[in-house]
């Protein structure tokens, strides 16, 4: 494994993770493919531009003969597959693209990885894939798949096609499910991004049903880690899930939030619930912490360090803040608080 071609590269994650391989790996050539799309961010990867083992490429990972070219041109010998569409609430809007990205294109990939013979494909999944997890319980890699978004169904579909490569034609697959990251570079219409920019200037924080939702925040560069681990310690055909086993209800979070930003709770709005959202995740990480990996944050920790990275990076968000983004925040939110009372 020297030359790795990182699909989504310049989005939240895989940005990060271009940043950890580039600072832990001295002999690996990372190459970046990605599309653009409104997530797709090359600020996100300034810090790296001038390191003669990073390059870029503009592509689609539906588009066979652009994914095989710069397989070819840049002898890659491993995928790793961060392209994806990834909001819940947008692939409740129009869940065209996720279907398109996540499902017909990780098919490509696995295609083009299968017809050069790679060493190796590694699929970035999700903890979504699980579904809502009653309390008491937390989901194995063994368990099934019950996706309820969207979203989540278009991971879930990629997971099964990977799963089928492997078994059909052999292909060296891993696949990582991570519960939910935080840390630099997330696009701000995501909870813990949207929450803290919108408190730095004092706007409502638009938080769906009761709050009491609850999510495994975890810090994205623990996340990072522990890929590169399943990349060299995982064992070909199995799945890893990746995340903090501690769930925090969502207002616990906006209340470290505030706290770390010294705002108000009175900027709290309750607003009309996402449909069919997933009241819980909860991770069993029982296999990923036997290959010797913990997370190096609390989730307290991780959501502490977030808001501060975004209180002193404004010249990353705001220019997304005042753009493409202002169009989607009414669509999203405008009804929705202008119905819910100040609390
Ligand atoms: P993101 O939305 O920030 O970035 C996605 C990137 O993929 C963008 O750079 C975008 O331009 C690119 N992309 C989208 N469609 C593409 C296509 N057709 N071809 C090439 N590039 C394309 O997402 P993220 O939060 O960094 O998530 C990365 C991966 O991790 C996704 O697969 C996601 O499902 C998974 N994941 C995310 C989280 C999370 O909390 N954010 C948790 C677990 C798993
Ligand atoms: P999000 O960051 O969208 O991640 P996901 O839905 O993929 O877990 O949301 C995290 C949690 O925050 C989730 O329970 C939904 C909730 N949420 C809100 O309450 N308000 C919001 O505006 C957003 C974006 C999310």
């Amino acid at each position: 494994m020297k030359n790795i071609l990182v699909t989504g590269g310049a989005g939240f994650i895989g940005s990060n993770f271009v940043h950890y391989m580039l600072a832990h790996h001295e002999d690996y050539r990372i190459v970046v493919y990605d599309k653009l799309t409104y997530a797709g961010n090359l600020d996100n990867l300034i810090a790296v531009q001038n390191d003669p083992r990073y390059a870029f490429v503009q592509g689609d990972i539906c588009n066979r003969e652009d994914v095989e070219s710069a397989v070819r041109t840049y002898d890659i010998d491993t995928i790793i597959n961060f392209a994806a569409e990834t909001h819940v609430d947008r692939s409740i809007m129009d869940p065209d693209a996720f279907i398109q990205t996540s499902v017909y294109g990780t098919y490509i990939l696995l295609e083009v990885a299968r017809s050069l013979g790679l060493e190796r494909y590694h699929q970035i999944s999700t903890d979504e894939v699980y579904g809502h997890i009653p309390m008491g319980q937390s989901s194995k890699e063994t368990d099934k798949v019950d996706p309820r978004s969207p979203y989540a169904a278009s991971k879930a579909s990629a997971d099964l096609l990977v799963n089928a490569y492997f078994i059909t034609y052999d292909l060296p697959v891993t696949i990582s499910r991570g519960s939910n990251n935080i840390g630099p570079y997330q696009y701000p219409e995501k909870a813990v991004p949207l929450f803290t920019t919108n408190a730095i200037d004092n706007l409502p924080l638009p938080v769906y049903g009761d709050g009491r939702q609850m999510r495994e925040y975890q810090h994205v560069m623990d996340h990072c880690e522990a890929i590169d681990l399943v990349l060299h310690r995982g064992t070909i055909g199995e799945a890893y899930n990746i995340g903090t086993g501690i769930e925090v209800e969502n207002l616990s979070m906006i209340e470290i939030l505030l706290d770390t930003l010294d705002r108000p709770r009175s900027l709290i709005r309750h607003v009309a619930d996402r449909p069919g959202h997933d009241r819980r995740y909860s991770l069993d990480i029982a296999k990923i912490t036997a290959l010797g990996w913990e997370p190096g944050h609390s989730p307290e920790e991780a959501i502490i360090e977030t808001v501060k990275w975004y209180r002193d990076n404004e010249w990353w968000w705001r220019k997304i803040k005042s753009g493409e983004f202002r169009k989607y925040y009414e669509a999203q939110y405008g009804e929705r608080l202008r119905a819910a009372a100040p609390q």
